[in-house]
């Protein structure tokens, strides 16, 4: 019996005013994964709409991220970038694992709790089963990795406690169907259908704050548009908002240490190591003793350098939404190729008559 393929899946929201710290908590760690994995990379719309969104810019926002991941360096011939709402098979295994997760798994979620906020009762159903669709973007690949953020890292778990719920579920159905992959689960050797997939967490920067408050992480909702520099922002507007940022005082120190309880020079010497690919310490050995005066014109420069071409080609790809859209297009017929019989072997795990038709 094979094992399972290795595989990645990632996904970002169509929300608007994609930011530097989108770019680098997220995409930036996608680009080296192309050379180790097959990787689906999608724009959840279906995501998104948990909230609401006004829907012209809804298709401009699911057009900006899909711009994003290409000018970043995702290659979209040789990995997968479409948009979740083509691909039928999101919304169907989400339906189902609705029926395997339970109320008090999603209770526990401390994303719905932060963005249901107060009232509850006025959230949508869909932002509290949101975690069952994500685990249904993952496993309808029955995808291997996902690179996320240490934000939803309580999700991926939730999407291995569907897993092996599941498999144990339906052990004995998998087993006759002969649909069963040998996986490990603790020190033990099992069989089951899904794999429980693995959280990449990392890149140096994974956690970018609002540049006009080093308390604060950087939002696309924030009211100043000096607290994010946003990915179609020109050299001019970056380097600009660079030498606005909010600072202290004081000379930048030489040692890690020295950053504690400053963190608006954290943050800068955090998006300069994470820009750089260097870390903060070699970063500090570097700018150690120098004043703001001189470390943020070397900030913006490598800005300008890093992300300055990448904003550019956004604004160029923006501006052919049919290229776009043909790549979404081309990438949902790829993505639905691989999901499609996969759904058919869930269906027939389940007992579900006419799967295989
Ligand atoms: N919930 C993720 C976020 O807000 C986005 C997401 C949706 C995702 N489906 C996914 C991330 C599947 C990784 C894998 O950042």
């Amino acid at each position: 019996m094979t094992k399972i393929q290795e595989r990645v899946f990632s996904g970002i929201q169509p929300t608007g005013n994609l930011h530097l710290g989108n770019y680098l908590g997220a995409i930036k760690n996608f680009v080296p994964l192309q050379d180790q994995y097959d990787c689906i990379f999608c724009v959840v719309d279906l995501h998104a709409i948990t909230n609401w969104q006004d829907p012209v810019e809804l298709a401009d926002n699911i057009r900006e991220v899909t711009a994003a991941y290409i000018a970043s360096g995702i290659d979209p011939k040789k990995h997968i970038v479409f948009n979740q709402s083509q691909v039928v098979q999101h919304s169907e295994l989400a339906w189902l694992f609705n029926c395997v997760a339970r109320m008090g798994w999603l209770n526990r979620m401390t994303q719905f709790k932060e963005k249901a906020g107060k009232d509850r009762e006025k959230a949508s159903v869909g932002l509290f089963a949101y975690p069952s669709l994500m685990a249904a973007d993952i496993l309808a690949y029955r995808a291997t990795h996902v690179p996320v953020g240490e934000d939803q890292k309580q999700h991926l778990e939730l999407t291995r406690d569907i897993a092996q719920k599941f498999n144990n579920d339906f052990s004995s159905r998998i087993e006759a169907l002969g649909l069963g992959e040998p996986m490990t689960v603790g020190d033990e050797q099992v069989q089951g259908y899904f794999p429980l997939t693995e959280p990449l967490i990392g890149g140096p920067a994974a956690r970018v704050m609002s540049l006009r408050d080093g308390s604060k992480k950087m939002s696309k909702s924030d009211p100043s548009d000096l607290s994010r520099i946003v990915m179609t922002d020109d050299s001019d507007l970056i380097a600009k908002k660079i030498r606005k940022a909010k600072t202290d005082a004081d000379a930048l120190p030489s040692e890690l240490d020295g950053l504690q309880g400053r963190p608006e020079a954290e943050n800068l010497v955090s998006i300069f190591a994470a820009l750089a690919d260097r870390d903060k310490a070699s970063v500090l050995q570097e700018f150690g003793g120098a004043q703001f005066g001189t470390f943020k014109p070397a900030l913006a420069e490598l800005a300008v350098e890093t992300i300055g071409p990448i904003t550019g080609e956004m604004r160029r790809l923006q501006a052919e939404p049919a290229e776009i859209d043909a790549i979404l297009a081309d990438g949902a017929d790829r993505a639905r190729a691989i999901a499609e019989p996969i759904l058919a072997d869930v269906k027939e795990i389940i007992g579900f008559i006419g799967a295989r038709r």
